[in-house]
Parts: structure tokens; C-alpha cells; sequence
């Protein structure tokens, strides 16, 4: 063969080879972008969408304070980097238009995007892997039915190796379809119903219960609490640290619905949890849950002496200085203005974390559409030393909380350090 012939096959080889390559990308472009989809809903089967979206609390990640609704952008700080909740408006290009009710259900319940890769785990889908089809219908029928926005996500910034999506498989193996293990032991409807509501669509325990090295649940801990969450860490919540801090069923219900009662005051990432779910439920549904972690035989709420007899001493004096004002001279608070501080949960708990927390940062004013406004408490960490804090903790803890273990400088000087990371 003459060199130009080899020549001339060689450049119809390259081209051959340029028409497929650029072939499989068009089909593929065209396979993921596939039609648009349009689902019509009546209004019943809208509001109940509504309903099922605010109990999964769809909102808490794929919405940004401030953003349009459901169009994305909310940053999700794990241990493994930051991951924004995406687009979920019907917007075709940004936001899952192109979504089947089908794809969808997959999504949710396994975590697998249209496009073919593998979500995150932070997209709580290990527990929403029970959710009925029904109900993941009728979210997917509300979402389509709301306006698209048109913004495009936000790049996530994931550090090696956890940026390699296909080792998240190996973490679906391991861990994504392990069964939850009920909180607490009961067998009535309204159990279950709970059950359903915190477990799977509430996904409560993606907080209260601790995590291993990999991300993973501690399903044999479940609702146990996880101090290593955000600013606040996320107490107990199984029936016997809840009757152990003294909560019962009423109470509880009415900290989901209000994000406030006698045992304490949502605040941080639970505000968020009441704001944006709790508080939409309907009285029968919070009843199932508050039956769910109760348990069908509640444990009778734990009762504390309070101890007037301490006193006496610099740590006092911090109270009466600094916060008698508010929470009144016997801890017993001012309606309207400040919470009661006797028998409060966060005086009870094991770990003085969210009490130390709450004396350093303060709170923001608490606000819900139609309920009782509550005031805001400043931060006391410039007026308090690691020190004075700890000894303020202590004498709140004893006074008024039936705890008598003392909280130390050291913890005290740890989540002073840790103010500027949240
Ligand atoms: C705790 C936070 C969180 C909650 C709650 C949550 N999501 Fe997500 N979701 C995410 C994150 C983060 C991603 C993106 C994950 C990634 O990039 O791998 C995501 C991804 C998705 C996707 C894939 C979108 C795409 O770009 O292809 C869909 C669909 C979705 N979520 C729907 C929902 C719905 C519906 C609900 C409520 C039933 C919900 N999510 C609740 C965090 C959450
Ligand atoms: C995004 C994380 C997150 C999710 C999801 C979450 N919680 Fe919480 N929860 C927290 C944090 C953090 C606190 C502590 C806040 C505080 O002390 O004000 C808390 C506090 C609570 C308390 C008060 C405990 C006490 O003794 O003060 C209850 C009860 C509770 N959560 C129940 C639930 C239920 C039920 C669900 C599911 C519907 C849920 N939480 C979902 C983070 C979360
Ligand atoms: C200006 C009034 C004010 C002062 C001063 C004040 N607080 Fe508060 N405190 C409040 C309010 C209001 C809340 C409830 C905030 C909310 O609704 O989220 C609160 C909440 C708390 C909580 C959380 C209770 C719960 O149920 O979770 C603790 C603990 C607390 N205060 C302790 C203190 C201590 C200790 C001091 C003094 C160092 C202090 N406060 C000073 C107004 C005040």
C-alpha cells in the first residue's frame, strides 16, 4: 500500500472515531435531559403533599434562608465537607422537571439521582428507605405543582476520598438499608403511625442518634443523642432520657407544636425542625409521636428536689446579677419574657453542653406566626470567664436541676474556642 493510502485510512479512522465518541455524548445529553413532566393535581391531593412535605421537612435543606422556596442552595457542614440541598422546583434544566414519580421514589428512597450518580447521605434517604410510594407520589405531585425557579445548584465541596461518589455505593452496602430499630416498645396504631412519622418521614434520628467514623447511624444507640451535631448538640430523646429530664406526653407535644413548654425552648436546628414541620402536624399526628417515643407504656417523668439551700457565693451572685432579671429570683421565669429555669431540661441533661452554650451564645428571639413571642437573651461570653461559667453551671445545675456533678473549665473553654467554627 502506498503512503497515501495509509495516510487517507488512517484520517477516516480518526474520523469514524470522532463521530461516535461525539454520537454517545449527544444520546447521553438527550437521555438525561428527557421530556418534561407535568403532573396535575386537585387541590386536596396538593394539600396533602403539602402535609407530607412539611413532615419529611423537605424544606430544612432544600430551601436557603432567604431563597425561594425548595430551589436549593442550603449548605450542609458534615465531617466530609459542605453539601448544598439542591433545586427541587419543577424547573427543568435546575430542579427535577425532568423527574419521573418513579425516579423520584428512587431518589428518596435510595439515593439515586435521574441523572444515574449516587446522592449523598446527607440527603437522608437511609431513612426514608420505608417511605410508601403513596406517599413520595404525593410529594412528587406538590413539588411539580409549585412555581420552577431557575437557579442552578451550588458546587459542593467535599474533601478526598469522600468526593469519589462511586465509593458511596460501599456505603449503601454497608449501612443504607439496615432496619431502624424502634425507640421505644409499643405495638398500638398510634405507635406505629409515630413510628412512620419520626423514624421515616420526621428522619429524627439523622440528629438524635450518634454517628460512627463513617457518617453512619449507631443503630444499636438510636436516639441516644449526638453532641457532635452543630452548635447544639441533639439530647436524648428515648423514653428514658425523656422521663429521666422529666418530660411527659403533654409537654412534649406541645414543645413540637410550639417549640416551647415547661421542660424547655427549641432552639438552633430544633427551631428549625418545629418551624418548619412540627409545628404544620396535625393534633392526632403529634399525639402519635409523642405515643412513638414515650413508647405505649410511658415512663412516669422523673420528679427533682429543687435545692434552695445552696447558695451563698460568687456564683449566685452571677445569677442574681446577671440573670435573675429575666428568669426571675427563683428560677420561675416571667411569662412572656423568660422561661422557667426550675426542673428545665437543659439544667438535667448528662452533658452540660447546651446549657454552657446557651449562657456564652444567648438565644434569638424565639418567633412563630400566631404564637406568644418570646424575647431574645443575650450571650454572656464576654461578661463570664471559663470559670465563672463553670461555676454558674454548676449552681444552676444544683439549684434548680437535680444534677450534681460539676461542669468543668476545661468543658467550658472547649465550646468557648468552638464559637467562631458555627
Ligand atoms: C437533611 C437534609 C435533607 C433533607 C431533609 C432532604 N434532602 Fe433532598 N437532598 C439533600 C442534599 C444535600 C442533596 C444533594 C446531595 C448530593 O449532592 O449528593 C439532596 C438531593 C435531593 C434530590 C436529588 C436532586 C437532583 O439534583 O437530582 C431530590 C429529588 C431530593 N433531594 C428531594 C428531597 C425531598 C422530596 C425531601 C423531603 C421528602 C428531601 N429531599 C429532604 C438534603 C436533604
Ligand atoms: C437537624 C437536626 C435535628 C433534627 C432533624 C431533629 N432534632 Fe430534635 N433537637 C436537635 C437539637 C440540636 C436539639 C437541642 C436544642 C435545644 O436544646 O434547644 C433538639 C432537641 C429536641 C428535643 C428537646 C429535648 C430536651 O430535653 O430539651 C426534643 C423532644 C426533640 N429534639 C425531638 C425531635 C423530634 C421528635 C424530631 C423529629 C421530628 C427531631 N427532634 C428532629 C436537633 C434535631
Ligand atoms: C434579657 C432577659 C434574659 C437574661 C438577662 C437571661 N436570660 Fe436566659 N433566656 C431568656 C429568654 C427570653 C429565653 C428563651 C429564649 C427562646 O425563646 O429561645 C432564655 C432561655 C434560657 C435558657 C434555655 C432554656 C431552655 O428552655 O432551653 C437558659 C439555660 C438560660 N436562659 C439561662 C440563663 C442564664 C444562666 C442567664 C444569666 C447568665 C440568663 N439566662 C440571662 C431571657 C434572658
Amino acid at each position: 500500500m502506498t503512503r497515501v493510502g495509509i495516510k487517507r485510512i488512517l484520517a477516516w479512522l480518526v474520523i469514524i472515531i470522532v463521530v461516535i465518541v461525539l454520537a454517545n455524548l449527544v444520546l447521553g445529553w438527550l437521555a438525561r435531559r428527557g421530556p418534561v413532566q407535568h403532573v396535575t393535581v386537585t387541590t386536596e391531593q396538593f394539600q396533602h403533599g403539602r402535609y407530607l412535605t412539611d413532615a419529611a421537612d423537605c424544606a430544612a435543606c432544600h430551601t436557603r434562608p432567604g431563597g425561594a422556596p425548595f430551589a436549593g442552595g442550603f449548605p450542609l457542614e458534615t465531617p466530609f465537607g459542605t453539601i448544598h440541598g439542591t433545586n427541587i422546583t419543577p424547573d427543568p434544566d435546575h430542579g427535577i422537571g425532568r423527574y419521573t414519580s418513579e425516579e423520584f421514589f428512587h431518589a428518596l428512597t435510595r439515593g439515586e439521582a435521574r441523572d444515574g450518580h449516587q446522592l449523598y447521605p446527607a440527603m437522608p434517604y437511609a431513612s426514608y428507605r420505608t417511605m410508601s410510594r403513596a406517599d413520595s407520589d404525593a410529594i412528587y405531585a406538590y413539588l411539580m405543582n409549585l412555581p420552577a425557579v431557575a437557579q442552578p445548584n451550588r458546587k459542593n465541596d467535599v474533601h478526598f476520598p469522600a468526593n469519589i461518589r462511586t465509593a458511596l455505593h460501599g456505603w449503601n452496602l454497608l449501612f443504607a438499608g439496615r432496619e431502624i430499630p424502634p425507640a421505644s416498645s409499643g405495638a398500638s396504631a398510634q405507635w406505629k403511625r409515630g413510628q412512620y412519622l419520626v423514624d421515616v418521614l420526621g428522619h429524627c434520628g439523622e440528629c438524635h442518634t450518634p454517628r460512627g467514623a463513617l457518617g453512619q447511624l449507631k443503630l444499636d444507640r438510636t436516639m441516644t443523642g449526638n453532641a457532635d451535631l452543630g452548635r447544639y448538640a441533639a439530647p436524648d430523646i428515648t423514653p428514658a432520657g425523656l422521663a429521666a429530664r422529666g418530660w411527659d406526653a403533654a409537654m412534649l407535644r406541645e414543645y413540637l407544636a410550639t417549640g416551647m413548654s415547661k421542660r424547655a425552648v427549641a432552639s438552633d436546628e430544633m427551631l428549625t425542625v418545629v418551624g418548619l414541620s412540627t409545628s404544620r402536624l396535625s393534633d392526632e399526628d403529634l399525639i402519635a409521636m409523642t405515643t412513638y417515643l414515650l413508647g405505649d407504656k410511658a415512663p412516669a417523668p422523673k420528679a427533682i428536689a429543687m435545692n434552695a439551700r445552696i447558695g451563698e457565693g460568687p456564683a449566685q451572685r452571677s445569677y442574681f446579677n446577671l440573670c435573675a432579671g429575666c428568669h426571675g429570683n427563683d428560677g420561675q421565669g416571667v411569662p412572656n419574657v423568660a422561661v422557667s429555669l426550675r426542673e428545665n431540661s437543659s439544667l438535667r441533661e448528662a452533658d452540660p453542653h447546651n446549657l454552657v452554650v446557651a449562657i456564652l451564645d444567648g438565644l434569638p428571639v424565639h418567633d412563630f406566626p400566631g404564637i406568644a413571642r418570646m424575647q431574645d437573651m443575650p450571650g454572656f461570653a464576654d461578661d463570664l470567664d471559663d470559670a465563672q461559667v463553670a461555676a454558674l453551671a454548676t449552681w444552676l445545675r444544683q439549684r434548680f436541676g437535680g444534677q450534681s456533678e460539676a461542669v468543668t473549665e476545661a468543658a467550658v473553654r472547649d465550646l468557648r474556642q468552638s464559637r467562631t467554627k458555627h
